[in-house]
């Protein structure tokens, strides 16, 4: 979704917001702009349809000289992406500048009744209704005039305004959508995530919903949208700005693909004691979770994948019926929920609009609610009763990697947690997962090392016309997610399906330019994969395989074999993945994709 970059204080703030805008370009990038209030006390708009070096060459030998600014990098919603609608947008006086995520759902009526009292309005977007209404309030307190003017937004949006005449003053505010706080020594920043400003700042407010923040250097008041203040706590950010540098990698999806093992790592640090896996998140819900007959997990996208693995063990381990539905299906059709109903939330950003609406839905219906995310201070956290973090450090590529390994190993040790609890899991079970938890990372490391094949195979297979993807049980979820990660960075189509229903249809789809990638890990169901397997490779299709290292009946089966170590089954889809990763980011490579920022995508939809 877009990003949204201000700054004011004693730096030049231009070279502050381009330099922030290039680190939140991963929210979208199919247009960015700044303006500024030049030294001069003029206001300076530039805005260009494409990415943010677009923007910079446009700017030539640099914006002006400036203490106080804006940025944004666009994701459009309303509006072809064009340099009329980037943002920022003005008002008529072109004196109130204003840059938004998220979507006033009540636009056009807003419109119309501007254009009816005067205003003329340029762009097609959202959100230069907001600039306007901006103007109507306006009456030497921007502050107020931005609290007056959202009583008018329906939607949900983060907002900056900035008005020429109060050149130290940023307005930021929050409804659904992200929006957080810096506070450095004598500036302040505001921005849609910590990766914009974390080279500046560490200290943090994040915004809630409903928050106006008023900014001047040095100085930050938050107040409701009354004007009332309220109290925020400062958090630091417990990561470096180096975590979101390329570290000498082409890609940042390839460094990110590099950094799963000590991403598990992180994942599991302090939740394994002894024996057991113990998520100390959730001591706050014993009471609540000793009683749930019925567990639902939502999310979307990659999270949604993940989440199909917690879905299985809840079932397995805690004998209770336990399903995973993607968040926007979930809103519009929820299942019977109750106290006794465990809604687990799995969401990378936090902040993705179905996922918070669903859990929100499934709170207001009295289920308890656990979120399982990256994003410390995210929306989701406040919709749920305990949450769980992944502790995987920022990922920047659009395509998640680090965030699935660990979403998958968080909500394995989650059900295992709330199994044990329940008096559910066998003592031997638990010893056997905590064993394989434990070597994980290590195994994740040799996966990498072992899918130093993946960029050759990648070349011969890059020029498929598509490809479709199977799996059984564990291995099922690496298929979708897999096919998934093909899809997203090298735009060809790819299928990700249950084995077992390849037969049903799918199997049409295969000939010599179409190959199948099959999951083919040990498993109780291997067998049957390999008799699906080889119903592809009757129709001429070319089978790659993602084999456990020591099968050796699969290199005579398959056309090509990338090899992962041996673990149980439920963390297989985890190291399954990894070879899966590669291979998509090798296909996309030799395609000449963008592979960190595809087309079409963002990293977070903060839009239903
Ligand atoms: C977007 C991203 C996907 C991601 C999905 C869910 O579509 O492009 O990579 O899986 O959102 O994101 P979340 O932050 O909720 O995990």
């Amino acid at each position: 979704m877009c990003g949204i970059v201000g700054y004011t204080g004693p730096r030049d703030a231009g070279p502050v917001l381009l330099d922030g805008l290039r680190r939140l370009e991963y929210r979208g990038y199919d247009s960015a702009g700044i303006a500024l209030v030049t030294d001069n006390g003029d206001l300076f708009v530039e805005k260009r349809a494409g990415k943010v070096a677009v923007l910079t060459d446009a700017l030539g030998g640099g914006p002006p000289s400036a203490g106080i600014g804006l940025g944004h990098t666009r994701w459009a919603t309303h509006g072809r992406p064009s340099d009329l609608n980037a943002h920022p947008h003005s008002d008529c006086t072109g004196r109130i500048t204003v840059i938004h995520n998220g979507i006033v759902e009540n636009f056009r009526e807003l419109r119309d009744e501007l254009v009816a009292g005067g205003h003329t309005l340029k762009s097609e977007t959202d959100t230069e209704v907001v600039a306007h209404l901006v103007e109507d309030a306006y009456k030497g307190d921007l502050a107020d005039a931005v609290r007056v003017a959202l009583g008018r937004l329906e939607g949900a949006y983060a907002l900056v305004v900035m008005h020429r005449d109060e050149p130290q003053r940023l307005v930021g505010a929050r409804l659904n959508a992200p929006l957080i706080v810096g506070l450095g020594d004598g500036e302040s920043f505001v921005a849609s995530d910590a990766a914009a400003i974390i080279a500046y700042t560490k200290r943090v407010i994040f915004l809630a919903d409903g928050d106006v923040a008023d900014l001047t250097p040095g100085t930050a008041t938050i107040t409701d949208r009354l004007g009332v203040v309220v109290d925020r706590p400062i958090d630091i950010i417990p990561w470096s700005a180096e975590a979101a540098e390329k570290g000498g990698y082409a890609h940042f999806m390839l460094k990110e693909i590099h950094e799963q093992p000590a991403a598990l790592t992180a994942a599991m640090t302090g939740r394994l004691r002894g024996e057991s896996v113990r998520l100390e998140e959730l001591d706050g819900i014993r009471t609540r979770l000793s009683g749930i007959d019925r567990v639902e997990l939502i999310a979307c996208g990659t999270a949604y994948y993940a989440s199909l693995v917690g879905a299985a063990l809840f079932q397995d381990w805690l004998g209770v019926p336990a399903r995973s539905t993607v968040a926007s299906e979930f809103r519009y059709s929820p299942p019977p929920i109750d106290a006794r109903t465990l809604v687990v939330a799995v969401t990378q950003s936090g902040e993705t609009a179905d996922t918070i609406a669903a859990a929100r839905l499934a709170g207001d219906r009295g289920a308890v609610v656990v979120a399982v995310t990256n994003t410390v201070g995210s929306a989701i956290t406040r919709e749920s009763h305990a949450s769980v973090f992944l502790q995987a450090g920022p990922e920047v590529a659009v395509a998640a990697t680090k965030t699935f390994v660990t979403q998958v190993a968080t909500v394995v040790m989650l059900a295992a947690d709330i199994a044990h609890q329940l008096g559910r899991l066998p003592a031997e079970t638990e010893r056997d997962l905590v064993g394989a938890l434990r070597r994980l990372p290590e195994q994740a490391e040799r996966a990498i090392e072992l899918s130093v094949a993946a960029e050759e195979i990648a070349d011969r297979y890059a020029s498929a016309a598509g490809f479709m993807y199977i799996g059984r049980s564990f291995g099922y979820p690496a298929a979708l997610e897999g096919a998934l990660k093909i899809k997203e960075i090298s735009y060809l189509h790819a299928e990700g399906y249950a084995a077992g229903e390849l037969k049903h249809g799918p199997i049409s789809l295969l000939d010599a330019e179409v190959p199948l990638v099959a999951i083919a890990t040990r498993s109780a169901v291997y067998e049957k994969l390999i008799s699906n397997l080889m119903e592809g490779k009757a129709r001429d299709a070319r089978v790659l395989a993602v084999a456990t290292e020591g099968d050796d009946q699969i290199g005579r089966l398959a056309t090509d074999v990338l090899w992962v170590p041996d673990t149980i089954e439920p963390l297989s889809t985890i190291l399954a993945v990894i070879p899966l990763q590669l291979f998509a980011y090798y296909v996309a490579v030799k395609r000449g994709r963008d592979v960190d920022q595809p087309r079409n995508l963002a990293k977070s939809v903060t839009v239903e």
